[in-house]
């Protein structure tokens, strides 16, 4: 869809801002100077405008940071809730330490079509080996009171520490009353994280095909999928892309469009779609990196590599079939 036409999913990282030090996280890695929080007032001006009246998605998560941090992430969904009422809110967070009164609050402005997907990769303080930080009794408090509620994901990344526990982690999840459950494969495993060539990484799992394979793709194998989808994405300093996958704070974007906070979300839709595709297929070498990456057309051998990078399961079913597809599916992997 043309961004002239309007946009059906707008992905905002909302902020920097996390309690955790989850060790892939590039906000971990990169180390940041400074907290970013998006600007409210960006945000309602953003959602109030004529392109987004037909918005169908409106995704809160990020590269740096978790959303349930920002100072006003309660002032966000109601603004979005309030301008855009037919859209789908879908929320990524570690759910850790904010109290029940504030879940509460938040769940009074959601309703049952929203989602809210919580990344836990252990049980108890197994979560921990990953997630640095977090605090289970206030991560069990959010997911009792989001359960009831709303829409509910559990995402679990496979670590070393988890893969031969993952029927426990399914079982508890679907005791927890989620309605999904989603097991990704990673692929940020290996020397650029240990620091150290000849060790291996202690997080990676050891069943093989339980890591993603990395691909990385020539420009005439790459297939942009932000030239087919009508997404928008604004970062905590109003940075917007027309992809979630490209704001980075250390890599330069190359020449492909990206805007830094405008007057008018007009000339932010302007700046971040001039000569989009078109224009770049012509001049492969100003694609970014990250599009070799994240875009690489799939052909049958990377196929192999890369078969299942997730399994997604739905959870009101009774364990013994779920439990069933998972073993089948981490056999053929
Ligand atoms: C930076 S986080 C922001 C959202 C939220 N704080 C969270 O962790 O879900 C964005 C995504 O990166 C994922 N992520 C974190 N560490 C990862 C890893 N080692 N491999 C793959 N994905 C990872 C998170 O699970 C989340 O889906
Ligand atoms: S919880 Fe999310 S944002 Fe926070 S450090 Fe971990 S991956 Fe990064």
């Amino acid at each position: 869809m043309h961004p002239e036409k309007g946009f059906n999913y707008l992905y905002f990282e909302v902020t920097n801002r996390c309690v955790m030090k989850c060790p892939r996280c590039p906000r971990t890695y990169e180390k940041l100077s400074r907290v970013e929080d998006l600007d409210v007032e960006l945000f309602r001006k953003i959602c109030s405008d004529s392109k987004t009246k037909n918005l169908e998605f409106l995704e809160f998560g990020g590269n740096y940071g978790d959303p349930i941090y920002h100072p006003d992430f309660i002032g966000l969904i109601k603004i979005a809730k309030d301008l855009l009422p037919q859209a789908r809110l879908i929320v990524h967070t570690n759910g850790s330490k904010r109290k029940a009164k504030w879940w509460e609050e938040l769940m009074s402005h959601l309703s049952s079509k929203d989602i809210v997907l919580f990344s836990i990769d252990g049980l108890f303080q197994d979560n921990s080996i990953y997630r640095v930080g977090s605090d289970w009794e206030s991560l069990e408090v959010a997911i009792d009171i989001c359960s009831e509620a709303l829409t509910t994901v559990w995402k679990t990344i496979i670590f070393s520490f988890n893969e031969a526990r993952l029927d426990e982690i399914l079982e508890f999840a679907r005791s927890k009353k989620f309605d999904y459950f989603l097991l990704v494969k990673s692929s940020l495993f290996g020397s650029f994280w240990t620091g150290n060539n000849t060790k291996e990484d202690p997080l990676k799992p050891r069943g093989s095909g339980l890591v993603n394979a990395q691909h990385s793709a020539e420009v005439s194998r790459l297939n942009p999928r932000c030239r087919d989808q009508s997404l928008f994405y604004v970062s905590p300093t109003g940075m917007s892309y027309r992809c979630t996958w490209l704001h980075s704070n250390t890599e330069p974007q190359g020449d492909y469009p990206t805007c830094f906070r405008s007057e008018s979300f007009e000339q932010m839709i302007h700046e971040s779609s001039l000569n989009l595709f078109e224009d770049l297929l012509k001049t492969p070498e100003k694609f970014p990196s990250r599009c070799h990456n994240v875009c690489a057309k799939i052909d049958d051998s990377d196929n192999k590599r890369s078969r299942h990078p997730q399994l997604k399961l739905e959870l009101k079913r009774d364990l013994n079939s779920l439990q069933k597809e998972l073993r089948e599916w981490l056999a053929c992997q």
